[in-house]
């Protein structure tokens, strides 16, 4: 007040500093939060691979698709325009969604699929999360080819909880069949088989050089001698969890599905599909080439998988082909670990800690136990031995969550019946227990190998705080699960092997500093714990992101109840969401 009673000059020189003030102020929130647009137009594109061309189906004709760039706070409107021959929708993998299910994706549970001819425009803003997600189709298996990274900075201003690294580079690993994917899952779906393996694993789109007619086209990372970069991993292979490493060359963790964790170093990640993890990397290695490689973990024993290996090559700026006549000396390989190092993978998984102390649930209102795992299902004596059960010993494979095998309704999304009330298309009960107790990991009966059929979500009060224990079992085989939540991060509090005991292994609960994902792989033949507080209403499904798996129904829901007002309620639906 002093100031404005003061001289004109004084005045009209904090009007000018005033007016600075306000310039300065609206350029910061108009950085600090940004809407981008995007076209994403669905459809069918040759591409080379393994020696032959290829009609499949990519985003903008690019394979993996565009790479999405944003700060945290910014918002996203995405539309979506399929003109493929497929039913499609996008899913944002590990966007939280605020209040904004709509755009979540899955078909059939948030939305019906978009036809063919059809559009749909996806709009969310990013809340409080950074580092690397994807994008994916989440029809059938279109995501082989539809896939992309989503990589979100800190707010302009911000900065990372490390050194800025010099480069950052998306790592994409994928996995590629030479037949269609949407061919392979309808064949295996009418025979009651396992799918077809796939062909190769891919780094960035490209197999890499251990592959026919793929040299040339061997992904190449730059790197120069005293720098350090930042590699955004993401395992968007469909069925296969892998081990990714470079020769001689240590990672340094920093962050996993958009959260930043206590940075530790390793030599070898492993991620189930869904997850990320971003790793620094630095050039101290003598200036040279150093393959980077992908292959399989392969958990369950004795069941067969795609034993290949996809490799792109870290190369120094000075060692490069363009610099030096590389035809002459090969790049470093690294060793990978074998393909069932469980014990590798046990002391990288219980390595992650978030990055500060968090605060996670206490108190928990709904306790919750979910088997997960594989089955078999009895075919009728008419049908037995037909062309539809060439399963094992004349069955079908399928897969469940408490013994409920989950079914995808086809006449209207959960979602809109959930928020209007349409009766018939999901039911309410799921089981917050096993049906029946055994031995979860041990020899289990025959007659525990069947689930049932069926569409059920589980209940949960706005704001409840919720505790999960995912048990895996040892039904036909047991199996490394990445369990993927949609809709919400959760705080991975504790893994361990065998059967959960509640009694003892409660001793082993990190509430002081657990990693907060979207996807947990769950120990084969063992179980990891999770908490999240359901703040966020709307119909989520948690499910197997092995995609084999989801197919033969191993997901539930969670229908999260409004609370109370506008920002406790779920938006309303946008006009263009596509109707089944
Ligand atoms: Cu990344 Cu339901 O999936």
């Amino acid at each position: 007040m002093e100031a404005l009673k003061s001289s004109f000059a004084t005045s009209r020189c904090s009007l000018i500093f005033f007016g600075l003030l306000l310039l300065f102020a609206s350029a910061m929130s108009s950085s600090q939060a940004k809407t981008q647009l995007h076209d994403f137009v669905i459809q069918t594109t040759p591409v080379k691979r393994l020696c032959k061309t290829h009609n499949i189906i990519t985003v903008n004709g690019q394979y993996p698709g565009p790479t999405l760039e944003v700060n945290n706070g910014d918002t996203l409107i995405v539309k979506v325009t399929n003109k493929a021959r497929y039913n499609a929708t996008i899913h944002w993998h590990g966007i939280r969604q605020m209040r904004t299910g709509w755009a979540d994706g899955p078909e059939f549970v948030t939305q019906c699929p978009i036809r063919p001819g059809g559009s749909y425009t996806y709009r969310f803003t990013i809340q409080g999360q950074e580092g690397t997600l994807w994008w994916h189709a989440h029809s059938s298996w279109l995501r082989a080819t539809v896939y992309g990274a989503l990589i979100i900075r800190p707010k302009q201003g911000d900065s990372y909880p490390f050194t800025k690294p010099k480069r950052e580079i998306p790592i994409l690993l994928g996995e590629w069949w030479n037949a269609n994917p949407l061919d392979v899952v309808r064949e295996a779906t009418r025979t009651g088989k396992a799918p077809n393996l796939s062909d190769a694993y891919t780094i960035n789109g490209q197999p890499g050089n251990l592959y026919s007619c793929s040299s040339r086209d061997t992904v190449r990372v730059p790197i120069d001698s005293g720098e350090t970069n930042l590699l955004r991993v993401v395992n968007a292979a469909l069925n296969q969890a892998l081990f990714f490493t470079v020769a001689n060359h240590k990672l340094t963790v920093v962050g996993a599905d958009a959260s930043y964790t206590k940075p530790f170093t390793t030599t070898v990640i492993m991620l189930g599909p869904g997850q990320t993890t971003d790793v620094l990397i630095s050039g101290d290695q003598p200036p040279a080439r150093y393959y980077a490689a992908a292959r399989a973990y392969a958990s369950a024993s004795g069941v067969p998988f795609d034993n290949t290996t996809t490799r792109a090559i870290l190369e120094y700026k000075s060692a490069s082909c363009a610099v030096k006549n590389c035809a002459l000396t090969k790049p470093v390989m690294p060793v990978l670990p074998a393909f069932n190092d469980t014990a590798t993978v046990t002391r990288f998984s219980t390595s992650f800690r978030s990055l500060r102390n968090v605060e996670v649930p206490t108190v928990i209102d709904e306790n919750l136990f979910f088997t997960i795992g594989v089955g078999l299902k009895q075919c009728p004596k008419h049908l037995n031995k037909t062309r539809r059960c060439q399963g094992p010993n004349g069955t079908r494979f399928t897969a469940s969550m408490n013994n409920v095998s989950f079914v995808l309704p086809s006449k209207m999304s959960i979602l809109q019946a959930f928020e209007k009330r349409v009766p018939g298309v999901f039911t309410t009960d799921f089981p917050a227990n096993p049906p029946v107790k055994f031995d979860y990991t041990g020899n289990v009966s025959r007659s525990l190998w069947q689930p049932v059929l069926g569409t059920k979500g589980y209940r949960l009060k706005f704001g409840s705080r919720v505790q999960v224990v995912l048990q895996d079992t040892s039904i036909v085989s047991p199996e490394n699960h990445p369990i993927h939540l949609h809709g919400y991060d959760f705080y991975i509090i504790a893994e361990g092997f065998g059967n959960f005991n509640s009694k003892t292994d409660t001793a082993k609960f990190n509430l002081v500093d657990p990693p907060l994902r979207n996807t947990v792989a769950v120990p084969v033949n063992g179980w990891a714990v999770i908490r999240f507080v359901a703040d966020n209403p709307g119909a989520w499904l948690l499910h197997c992101h092995l995609d084999v798996h989801i197919g033969w129904g191993l997901a539930m829901l969670f229908l999260v109840d409004n609370g109370v007002g506008k920002f406790q309620s779920i938006e309303p639906p946008p006009a263009d969401l596509p109707l089944c």
